[in-house]
């Protein structure tokens, strides 16, 4: 499953907790040198029973996975990868936006701590310049009445150089080092992340909804009047962005007028 940590660590759980102000999330901290997948970890302790704030943090992973199935790739020091075990009181269908409580707070510490310009692309991506600086993978298990335990899985290229990243990706991808022209410590970064995640969370629980992140969201990203492309597994189809729903969804309008819910897909925002 993984290798944990035996000697002092950027990423070590005693660096991370230093000054860590959080209520629920990263109470527990578990850490990797190298994992297969800190999302795939973090649902195996889940199904376990343990309880939710947990965060896994890996150095590497030898298996990180992107949504879709595609793969995540970050070499040793890096990326910043990780999980936290959730158990929101929530209904099933509101799901996806547990992606943006990942995608919103990413955003935010980026923004706070470096000054950049980070933007958001539906449905879990964080951007820098149109290039892909991080994304989020919200996984959930419960049955049709309730979420019984979530994971939401954060990676972030940190200190990635063009080179580094596989050939395909080159030309979409960005790190905070390409951004910064420096390099850049992931333990401040991760810290910071917990921070907001734990502050949105906390709105989440006491509202028993993420109409908060969804009102975040809207303001923040708006892609509402922008002209996109949605990829999805099996077809294409371009339209207008008529709002976010509720539950999260991407609300379309297509060129013939008709109305169209995406609840995944690919978006290219194409003006
Ligand atoms: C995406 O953009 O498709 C989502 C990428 C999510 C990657 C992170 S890295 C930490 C965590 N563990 C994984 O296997 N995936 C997520």
């Amino acid at each position: 499953m993984g290798v944990p940590l035996r000697v002092p660590h950027a990423l070590a759980a005693p660096a991370v907790r230093r000054g860590l102000n959080t209520h629920v999330i990263g109470a527990h901290i578990v850490s990797f040198r190298r994992a297969s997948s800190t999302n795939d970890i973090a649902l195996i302790l889940a199904s376990q029973g343990c309880p939710e704030g947990i965060v896994v943090v890996a150095d590497s992973q030898t298996a990180g996975r992107g949504r879709f199935g595609r793969r995540w790739h970050a070499a040793p020091g890096l990326g910043l990868l990780f999980s936290v075990i959730l158990r929101p009181e929530l209904a099933p269908s509101v799901s996806s936006t547990l992606a943006f409580l990942g995608a919103l707070a990413t955003a935010r510490a980026i923004r706070e701590l470096y000054g950049l310009p980070v933007s958001l692309k539906w449905p879990n991506d964080v951007v820098l310049e149109g290039k892909k600086l991080g994304g989020i993978l919200a996984e959930t298990t419960g049955d049709a009445g309730a979420i019984r335990h979530a994971v939401v899985g954060v990676g972030v290229n940190v200190n990635m150089r063009q080179r580094d990243f596989p050939r395909e990706l080159r030309s979409g991808a960005t790190s905070l080092a390409l951004a910064t022209g420096k390099r850049v410590a992931r333990a401040p970064l991760l810290r910071r992340i917990l921070e907001e995640l734990d502050r949105r969370y906390t709105l989440v629980r006491k509202a028993k909804s993420t109409a908060p992140l969804v009102e975040e969201w809207r303001r923040v990203a708006p892609h509402t009047g922008r002209i996109v492309r949605v990829r999805q597994k099996d077809r294409i189809q371009e339209g207008t962005v008529a709002g976010i729903d509720d539950d999260g969804a991407l609300l379309l309008r297509l060129p013939s007028g008709t109305a169209v819910r995406m609840t995944s897909g690919d978006v290219t925002i194409l003006r």
